[in-house]
């Protein structure tokens, strides 16, 4: 873990409220994994007093990107950025993806902005792997698929792709793979992976998810982003556990 200066080198609107941060930090891009974040103090003043995390949505030499939505006032600071600017960032923090294992097909689940850690993830792995990108949204207005390979799309409201939630495209599509050869991903709202965690663990797929929660140090030491764990009765944390886990081990 690295706390560093870096120069934001770029901040683009991509679609709708979805923009793409682009800051130079050589030693956090040598570091980083995908599935890992950073915490990003997005201003010099106190206001807003806690960092803000974002996942490694890219790294390219010694850039890294971030993609994020704009939600509040810390993301507004953020997509306010000029080039040249300097940004204090704690990374890379967490646990990322394991995608070490002995698996051929990987299938990406992402709800709307849980897109924004694939690029790096589908950089490692494309070389060797077959990848599929199911990408889900209310609309298809909120559907991401920045710098993602094979996507297939599906919208609540059926304005693009699949008529029907992320997770039901997947088990439409789920036959076209040897379950022993294949891993699912997946990073969205927790009621997505509550629903992907249940099906995956019905069926017998490994599967890892990535999960959120209110953080302030992004560390461990605060206690403030706990999960509960299946396996003992400890909680874990998000931000050191985490952020991804086998879909076994928590209850969301
Ligand atoms: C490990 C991790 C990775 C994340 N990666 C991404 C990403 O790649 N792209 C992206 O758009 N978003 C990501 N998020 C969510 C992102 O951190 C919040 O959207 C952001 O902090 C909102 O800040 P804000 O000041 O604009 O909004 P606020 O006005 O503060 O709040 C808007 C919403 O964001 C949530 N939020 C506020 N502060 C935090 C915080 N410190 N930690 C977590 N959630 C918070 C609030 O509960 C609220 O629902 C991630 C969260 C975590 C925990
Ligand atoms: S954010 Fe402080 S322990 Fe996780």
């Amino acid at each position: 873990m690295i706390e560093k200066n870096g120069i934001v080198q770029s901040v683009e609107e991509i679609q709708g409220g979805i923009f793409i941060l682009k800051v130079q930090s050589e030693l956090i891009a040598e570091e980083a994994e995908p599935g890992q974040f950073c915490n990003i103090k997005v201003s010099d003043s106190l206001i807003p007093l806690l960092r803000r995390p974002f996942s490694i949505c890219d790294v390219e030499d010694d850039i890294i990107s971030f993609q994020f939505n704009l939600v509040g006032e810390g993301t507004k600071i953020l997509s306010q950025k000029q080039n040249g600017d300097i940004l204090n960032i704690i990374g890379p923090l967490g646990v990322g993806f394991n995608y070490s294992d002995d698996f051929e097909n990987a299938i990406i689940i992402a709800g709307g902005i849980g897109a924004a850690p694939f690029p790096f993830f589908t950089k490692k792995l494309s070389i060797d792997k077959n990848i599929v990108s199911l990408c889900g949204g209310r609309t298809k207005n909120d559907v991401v698929n920045y710098k993602l390979e094979n996507v297939v799309i599906a919208t609540d409201d059926g304005s693009d792709g699949f008529h029907g939630n992320v997770v039901q495209l997947l088990e439409s599509e789920i036959n076209k793979y040897d379950k022993e050869k294949t891993k699912i991903f997946a990073c969205g709202p927790n009621s997505m992976l509550r629903a992907l965690s249940k099906f995956t663990i019905d069926n017998g797929y490994e599967c890892e998810i990535s999960t959120e929660s209110v953080m302030a140090c992004g560390f461990g030491i605060c206690q403030g982003c706990n999960v509960e764990g299946v396996h003992s009765d400890r909680f874990l944390l998000v931000c050191k556990d985490g952020p991804v886990f086998n879909a076994k081990d928590v209850r969301l």
